[in-house]
Parts: C-alpha cells; sequence; structure tokens
C-alpha cells in the first residue's frame, strides 16, 4: 500500500492544469468521495493495527499534498482570467506623461542664456580641487575659517585635495591658462561642510562670473548684474549693491534686487526689507591676477558668484533647499 500511495504522489506532483475543466477533473479523480486517495482511506479501515500509524500519516500527507496543489492551480487559472478580463484593447492607451527638467536645470540654462546674450561663453572646472586654486590664489589669508575642517571637506593633506567650496576656483584656472580679454561664467556643483537644514546643504550649485579686459570698471559690473537681474526676474526689478568683502575681490559688494514677491512693499521673503540678497561681487583684486600671471597694470576685471538653489527658489517660492535633492516626483512634476 506504502507503494501504491508514493506512486499516486508522484503522479499528482507532476500534473498539469491548464483549463477549468482540467482542473475538475483532477478533482474529481483524487479528492472526490469516489477518488483515488478516498478509497486509499477505505481500504485503510481494514488495516492491521500495527500498519494502521504509518500507513494513516502516509495518505494524511498524499491528501494535504493533493489539496495544496489543487488549490494553487485553482488561484493560478483564476488570476491568468482576472488578467485577460482586465485588458480590453480597444480602450485608448494611457496618457503617456514625458519626464521634465530638474529646476536647477531649468534656471541654469536661464542664467546661460542671459549672459550668453551678452557675449559671455561657459567653461567648467573640477569638483575634486587643491589648495591653490580653491583658496591660496584667490587670497585667502592662511588663517581663513573656510580653510577650517569645519568649513570644508578635506580629502588629502599631501598632495593636498579637497572638494570645491565655491566656484570661484574656475576663475584661477582659467586666468591661468587664458590670456585677456576673458569673459565667462562657470557653473558647476560645490560642496560646504554644513548641517542639512531648509536654508542650507552641504552640496548646492552655483555660477561663478568673470569678466577681464583694459579698462574694466565697477560701472561695467553693476551695469552687467542689472541686465541679468532684469532679465531673469522681470524688468520692474531694482538692484542695490551693499559694501562687503571677499578676500579675491577689492573693492566688494553684494547684490541686492528689489524682492520678486512683494515687488518691494515687503513680505516674509524679504523679512519686510523689499530687498533680496543674491549673490557677491567685485571687482578682482590686482593680487589674484598677478598670481594667475595677468598683469594687473595692463588689466582690470569683476567678479561675480551666486546660488543656483537661492535663486530658483526665489523664483519659484521654494521654501526648503532639501527639495532639490529629494528627487520627489510630486515635487518634480511641477516644473514640467
Ligand atoms: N565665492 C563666493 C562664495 O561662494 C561668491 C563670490 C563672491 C564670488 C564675490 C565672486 C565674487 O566671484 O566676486 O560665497
Amino acid at each position: 500500500m506504502i507503494e501504491r500511495i508514493s506512486k499516486l504522489k508522484h503522479e499528482i506532483s507532476v500534473h498539469i492544469i491548464s483549463s477549468k475543466e482540467e482542473l475538475e477533473e483532477f478533482r474529481l479523480k483524487y479528492l472526490s468521495k469516489k477518488g483515488l486517495i478516498t478509497q486509499l482511506f477505505n481500504e485503510f479501515k481494514s488495516l492491521a493495527p500495527d500498519q494502521k500509524k504509518i500507513v494513516g500519516q502516509k495518505i494524511n500527507e498524499l491528501k494535504q499534498h493533493a489539496f495544496e496543489l489543487h488549490s494553487s492551480f485553482e488561484v493560478n487559472l483564476k488570476s491568468k482570467e482576472g488578467y485577460k478580463k482586465s485588458i480590453d484593447y480597444t480602450l485608448p492607451p494611457e496618457p503617456f506623461k514625458p519626464g521634465s527638467r530638474h529646476p536647477i536645470s531649468i534656471v541654469r540654462k536661464e542664467i546661460f542664456d542671459i549672459f550668453s546674450r551678452i557675449g559671455f561663453t561657459v567653461s567648467e572646472g573640477p569638483e575634486i580641487e587643491d589648495d591653490w586654486h580653491v583658496f591660496s590664489g584667490l587670497n585667502f589669508p592662511k588663517e581663513h575659517p573656510a580653510r577650517d575642517m569645519q568649513d570644508t571637506f578635506f580629502i588629502n593633506k599631501d598632495p593636498d585635495h579637497l572638494l570645491r567650496t565655491h566656484t570661484s576656483s574656475v576663475q584661477v584656472r582659467v586666468m591661468e591658462n587664458t590670456s585677456p580679454p576673458i569673459r565667462k561664467i562657470f557653473p558647476g556643483r560645490v560642496f560646504r561642510n554644513e548641517a542639512i537644514s531648509a536654508r542650507s546643504h552641504c552640496i548646492f550649485h552655483q555660477v561663478e562670473g568673470l569678466y577681464i579686459d583694459n579698462d574694466v570698471s565697477f560701472a561695467d559690473l553693476k551695469q552687467t548684474l542689472l541686465y541679468f537681474s532684469k532679465e531673469f526676474f522681470g524688468q520692474s526689478t531694482q538692484i542695490r549693491l551693499r559694501p562687503s568683502f571677499f578676500p579675491f575681490t577689492e573693492p566688494s559688494a553684494e547684490l541686492d534686487i528689489s524682492c520678486s514677491i512683494c515687488g518691494g512693499s515687503g513680505c516674509n521673503v524679504c523679512k519686510y526689507t523689499g530687498f533680496v540678497e543674491i549673490l557677491g561681487c567685485g571687482m578682482v583684486d590686482p593680487y589674484v591676477l598677478e598670481a594667475s600671471n595677468i598683469d594687473s597694470e595692463k588689466y582690470t576685471g569683476f567678479a561675480f558668484g551666486m546660488g543656483i538653489e537661492r535663486i530658483a527658489m526665489l523664483k519659484y517660492q521654494i521654501n526648503d533647499i532639501r527639495y532639490f535633492f529629494e528627487n520627489d516626483l510630486r515635487f518634480l512634476s511641477q516644473f514640467s
């Protein structure tokens, strides 16, 4: 009897069912009241008591096995049928939603377009830099806090490698390799050892601008920035230059624009001042020109640097910088 049970088990295991009818045949053949397994139970009654224990266990296992197969075939068939039913080939296709550009890419391109209309071209530099291009070549004194581990991600001390903290480093690279006139913008990612919050991030993007030629003056800087501000934020935008300090420019300034949200009348974005700061700028310090072998008696120049996230936050009224880095489609799809 044990042999018959294991033969039956094998037979059941290799059984293939591909239709409802075959499923019903399977049930009748093995599991119904007149099925082969029930027959085994009938024969079991007349066995000697010592055999009953082993044979009983085997028949129960066989029955369990047949049940499990039956229900898995049943589930399979049902899901196939459901699938067939759920496809209606006559329906129009689901609308296809193309992706969209990241807001940082949109704003970066807009900045390129504006500056390219007044003769600026684009150059890029490496994200992994050395002390000279990020600090020393830009006149940062040895004890400047930006050279501290708290502010900069250092990779190696010797040879010195660090993640650039600003795109001003590309100024130095371009000045080393190009003789004036230079009229360029440098976009790129920058890195700072800062806690991540709604206002600041350890990674962000900047665009740096550099113009070096004979007789470049602060008036040229002001006019260029006024042109950019009006083109980007609208023709009614007003600008304000406030004196500031950067080691690589003299004189230095920060540029404020009239608040694009309230138009200057005062709101919580401009903290009721009517103006918001958008960039740092100034006349390239003669020391910086000389450090890159540009004759500071012959040439003068201006430079400016802005954060793309900051500009994008103002343009689209985004109040948390972290959105730019989270790749949340609910955020990104708003820019299609
Ligand atoms: N590099 C400065 C920063 O990251 C921004 C900046 C200020 C760039 C003044 C300039 C400049 O070119 O002239 O904060």
